[in-house]
């Protein structure tokens, strides 16, 4: 998949603008997912799943800092990515369908946080986006 440099600006501008906040921010869209998506609770049985727990702002945290990496490697996320993948794919198994779901919470909380820079072009670019790093992340089931 390739990325123009317009995508590219949109994807890196609000990445830049979400990683210093990278636990609040992840937290957030994990819970947005937990709440509209209950069955995604399954894999997470051994957090505390309430809202802002210690293991939400954690696990949020290194979902951000993974996106904001591939934000800076848009164009080689197969190699940026490549140990993630072998992780969901290989011993986590996380069902394919459910990326969808949290990249959906991330755009929304990216809605809700950046109202103005958040438009209808960043967020095309970021589902572009999102869609490309999940299909990395789902490439070596097997
Ligand atoms: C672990 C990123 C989607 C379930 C992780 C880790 C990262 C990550 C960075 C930590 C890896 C480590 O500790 O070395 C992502 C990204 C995603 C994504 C960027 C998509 C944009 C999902 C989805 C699910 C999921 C959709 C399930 C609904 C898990 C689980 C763990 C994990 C269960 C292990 C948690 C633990 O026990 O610490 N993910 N993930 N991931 N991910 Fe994902």
């Amino acid at each position: 998949m390739t990325f123009s440099e317009a995508e590219k600006a949109a994807i890196s501008s609000l990445a830049a603008k979400i990683s210093p906040h990278a636990d609040d921010f992840g937290a957030e869209a994990l819970d947005r997912m937990f709440l509209s998506y209950p069955q995604t609770k399954t894999y997470f049985s051994h957090f505390d799943l309430s809202a802002g727990s210690k293991d939400l702002r954690s696990h949020g945290g290194k979902i951000v800092k993974a996106i904001g990496n591939a934000a800076q490697h848009v164009d080689d996320l197969d190699h940026a990515l490549s140990s993630l993948s072998d992780l969901h794919a290989q011993k986590l198994r996380v069902d394919p369908g459910n990326f969808r779901l949290l990249s959906h919470s991330i755009q929304v909380a990216l809605a809700a946080h950046f109202p103005g820079e958040f438009n209808a072009v960043a967020q095309a670019a970021w589902d572009k986006f999102l869609s490309a790093v999940s299909s990395v992340l789902v490439s070596k089931y097997r």
